[in-house]
Formats: C-alpha cells, sequence, structure tokens
C-alpha cells in the first residue's frame, strides 16, 4: 500500500517511443507512489513491454520525461538519451523478465550478485552476503550453489527477482513474469511477489494474472495501442470499467479464458 505523505517515486510525462514509423507509446503519463503495486494490463502489441522498456532504458524512449527516485530524464525529439544518465535511470530500476535471462554457467549466488560486483564494485565477500539475504528473501538459500539448469522455472524466476532485490532498486518493474512457467509453478513466483508487495515494494507488474491483480494491486492501468486509456483500483477497472476498449478487453480475454 502506498504511504500518504509521499511524492511519487516514479513520474512519467507524456513519454513516446516509435519505433521507425511506428508509434508504440502516444503520450504515456502516470505516476508510481513509494510502497505502491500498479498492474499493467492490455491486448497484444499494445505497448506493455516496450514502456517498462522504456522505463529502464534497455529501450531509447523518443520523447517525454522520465523521474525515478533522484534522477530525471528528458528526451527531447530526435535526440539521445545521454548515456550516463540512461545508466543512472536503470540502477533506479530492477527488471524481471518472462524469460529469467540466468546466466547457465553461474550458480544461483553468482547470478544474483553479478550486478552488485560489476556494477557496484561491491568486494565478492560483501556481494555474497547480500546475495545470501536475497536468496533466503525468495526461499532459495539452500539452492545457492546451484545451476540455472538444476532448477525448475519457478525456482529460476525466484533466483531472477533475487537478482534485481540484490540491485536494492526504487521500483522492480516485471514483465509477465509467470507468463514462461508451466501452472503449477506460476503460484511460487506469485506468492513472492504477493511477499514482496506486503513488505512495501514498490513494483509495476505486467501480467495476465487478474486474480493477483485483484488482490495485490493498488492500481490498475489498461494500456490500449500506446495510451492509457483507464486506470483505478482493481475493483473499478476489472469490475466496473467505464471505458469501452478495458470492458472489450477484459470480456474477450475472460471468454478466452474459459471463465
Ligand atoms: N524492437 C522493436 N522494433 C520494432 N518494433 C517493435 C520492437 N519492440 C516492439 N515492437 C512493436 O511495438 C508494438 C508494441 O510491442 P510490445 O512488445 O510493447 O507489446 P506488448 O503489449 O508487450 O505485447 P505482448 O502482450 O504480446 O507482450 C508491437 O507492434 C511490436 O511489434
Ligand atoms: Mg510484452
Amino acid at each position: 500500500m502506498p504511504t500518504n505523505d509521499s511524492k511519487p517515486i516514479v513520474q512519467v510525462e507524456n513519454l513516446h517511443k516509435w519505433f521507425d514509423l511506428l508509434h508504440v507509446l502516444r503520450g504515456v503519463s502516470f505516476t508510481v507512489d513509494p510502497q505502491e503495486v500498479l498492474v499493467l494490463i492490455g491486448r497484444s502489441g499494445s505497448g506493455k513491454s516496450t514502456l517498462l522498456r522504456c522505463l529502464n532504458m534497455l529501450e531509447e524512449p523518443s520523447a517525454g520525461s522520465i523521474t525515478i527516485g533522484p534522477v530525471s530524464v528528458r528526451v527531447e525529439p530526435g535526440k539521445h538519451v545521454d548515456r550516463r544518465q540512461a545508466t543512472a535511470i536503470r540502477l533506479q530500476t530492477g527488471m524481471v523478465f518472462q524469460e529469467f535471462n540466468l546466466f547457465p554457467h553461474m550458480t544461483a549466488l553468482q547470478n544474483v550478485i553479478e550486478g552488485l560486483v560489476t556494477v557496484k564494485k561491491l568486494p565478492r565477500e560483501e556481494a555474497a552476503a547480500i546475495g545470501e539475504k536475497y536468496l533466503d528473501k525468495v526461499g532459495l538459500l539452500p539452492k545457492r550453489d546451484v545451476h540455472p539448469v538444476r532448477l525448475s522455472g519457478g525456482q529460476k524466476q525466484r533466483v531472477a527477482i533475487a537478482r534485481s532485490l540484490a540491485m536494492e532498486p526504487k521500483v522492480l518493474l516485471f514483465d509477465e513474469p509467470t507468463s514462461a512457467l508451466d501452472p503449477e509453478l506460476i503460484g511460487e513466483v506469485l506468492d513472492v511477489m504477493r511477499r514482496l508487495a506486503l513488505e512495501g515494494t514498490t513494483m509495476m507488474v505486467v501480467t495476465h494474472e487478474m486474480s493477483f491483480a485483484s488482490d495485490v494491486a493498488d492500481r490498475v492501468l489498461y494500456l490500449d495501442h500506446g495510451v492509457i486509456v483507464e486506470q483505478g483500483p482493481p475493483t473499478q477497472i476489472l469490475k466496473s470499467p467505464q471505458d469501452e476498449r478495458t470492458a472489450v478487453f477484459l470480456r474477450s480475454f475472460l471468454e478466452s479464458r474459459g471463465d
């Protein structure tokens, strides 16, 4: 739950992204308060991944401004983002991908501490202590010396979450973190995310897990063709959307799930 007296930890204003002539983000503005959990929904191709990737500069925004914690970047159309600014923004965020992206030749602990050692330049012992703390948080300390090939998909994703947490970002960005998992493994990852939310981790989550959205999100955003057309508490957006586009999406989504 967000705290009352705080100013937003993320502020996005009029964000645009073009891929050549394809205008994917068409003026996205929103804020995220400290400890708030935002769930982003929308049909395939609406720009959800692109939005998260712009927030941590995996994609270069084409125009607009992004503030995360103490770092602000304003992108003028036709100009490139300064590389140091992009790195500064990236350090404020942690990203969890659908496909985990763990290094196969490293153990769970080595994966978790890689950024601490190479980016934050911490001595290996100090990094290992932090890494163990976060492996423990996702329930995987017993697997610290195991390589990804010997972990289940759910365990791999929990290691990936620990890796993001270890960098102590201001906001965690999740892009369909359970979509690559067998159904029986989804719950353990959602449980970890639920726990993080309860502990006050600020998160932005792209997911199709509507029960997670409804239980955990403070706010749901519906993105349609690169524009946020509606946002509000999950009960409002998921149960009685005001915008016809949101309503149509949710209806077809629930039908395709057989709900
Ligand atoms: N690197 C890229 N180069 C060119 N076009 C891209 C690139 N990345 C995404 N796109 C296009 O941008 C649009 C938005 O894609 P994006 O992946 O953000 O959608 P999404 O909402 O995450 O969809 P999904 O639910 O399928 O993951 C799509 O039309 C996609 O083809
Ligand atoms: Mg996507």
